[in-house]
């Protein structure tokens, strides 16, 4: 096996959030140097606890840093009726440890400085951590292999009729990432939308093995309500999660190289990530945008791996 990718993984704990750390943390192929934090889906205060929980859960020793309450500009939108007011959906763990000295953003910079081989930013939750790292230190992108994000959307957001939920709760930073000159690679929500965690497939993971670690993450899943404003039927799509399994198994994929820029005005559009997917611009291709997942493959992975967890 080829030595395993070194990550950072920001996330904001919420209930997607959970399943992709945990299947971060279980598998291999991924070296989780450090996890940061930030708020989002709930207050920074709560997701850096759910963090430190999940962390712990899996009997994990990677840091755990908090970071950004706020966006680089405004206050964060919170998902309560999604994540529930604790972030995990009402699931309670037992608590983790402490959090690593310092602020996420610094801690990122350290380990990018530091790094022996170029690292990949993994980013679930509102981008502020790892643009403030990359913007106050730009030449450190240099020690970055990647930047891979659940953000964004061809066309409906989740977050507002335009942005999807962490475009919308920091679109500066998502562009100071697209224009960080390092490939970015964006599960958007078309490609979440088709790996949907349906009553079925979280019954199928609680069969895949007898661990507290996944029977938490089946609990947690268990509790989002289901999404049918999307059409998506019963369960919710299973956002976060795609963007580790595309690091662990890329052949799961498909994917497009496009133009993505974002909306940054003031209005009803704000956060909107304009994907030119049909190349009807003459905009320079700054991402790679996933098309497709094998979704009965990645929920087979997902179980496996789960599955290896304590
Ligand atoms: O739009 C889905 C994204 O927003 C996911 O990362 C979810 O956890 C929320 O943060
Ligand atoms: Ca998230």
């Amino acid at each position: 096996m080829p030595a395993p990718t070194p990550i950072i993984l920001d996330c904001d704990p919420g209930t997607d959030d959970a399943l992709a750390l945990l299947l971060a943390l279980a598998s291999p192929e991924l070296d989780v140097l450090a996890v940061t934090a930030a708020g989002g889906n709930v207050g920074l205060e709560l997701t850096l606890r759910n963090a430190l929980a999940l962390t712990a859960l899996a009997g994990s020793r990677a840091p755990v840093y908090s970071g950004a309450d706020r966006p680089l500009l405004g206050a964060f939108v919170n998902a309560p009726r999604v994540h529930g007011v604790d972030g995990l959906g009402g699931i309670a763990l037992p608590s983790g440890g402490s959090p690593a000295p310092g602020i996420a953003s610094d801690a990122i910079r350290a380990i990018l400085r530091s790094a022996q081989r170029p690292v990949t930013l993994v980013g679930i939750a509102p981008a502020t951590n790892l643009a403030l790292a990359l913007a106050s230190e730009p030449k450190l992108a240099g020690n970055v292999e990647r930047i891979v994000l659940m953000s964004g959307a061809w066309g409906e957001g989740n977050a507002t009729p335009a942005a999807e939920f962490n475009a919308l709760n920091d679109p500066e930073a998502l562009e100071i990432l697209l224009a960080s000159g390092r490939p970015v690679e964006l599960a958007t929500l078309e490609l979440t939308a088709q790996a949907q965690a349906t009553p079925e497939r979280i019954a199928a993971l609680r069969a895949a093995g007898t661990g507290r670690s996944l029977k938490t993450a089946c609990d947690i899943q268990a509790s989002v309500p289901s999404s049918p404003r999307r059409g998506h039927g019963a369960g919710a799509p299973l956002h976060d999660p795609c963007a580790i399994a595309y690091l662990i198994r890329p052949d799961l994929f498909t994917t497009r190289a496009c133009s993505v820029r974002m909306d940054l005005g003031p209005g009803p559009s704000r956060g909107r990530t304009v994907i030119d997917r049909w190349d009807s611009t003459s905009a320079p291709h700054n991402a790679t945008v996933l098309e497709t997942i094998n979704a009965d493959a990645f929920f087979a992975l997902l179980g496996e791996r789960l599955a290896r967890l304590p």
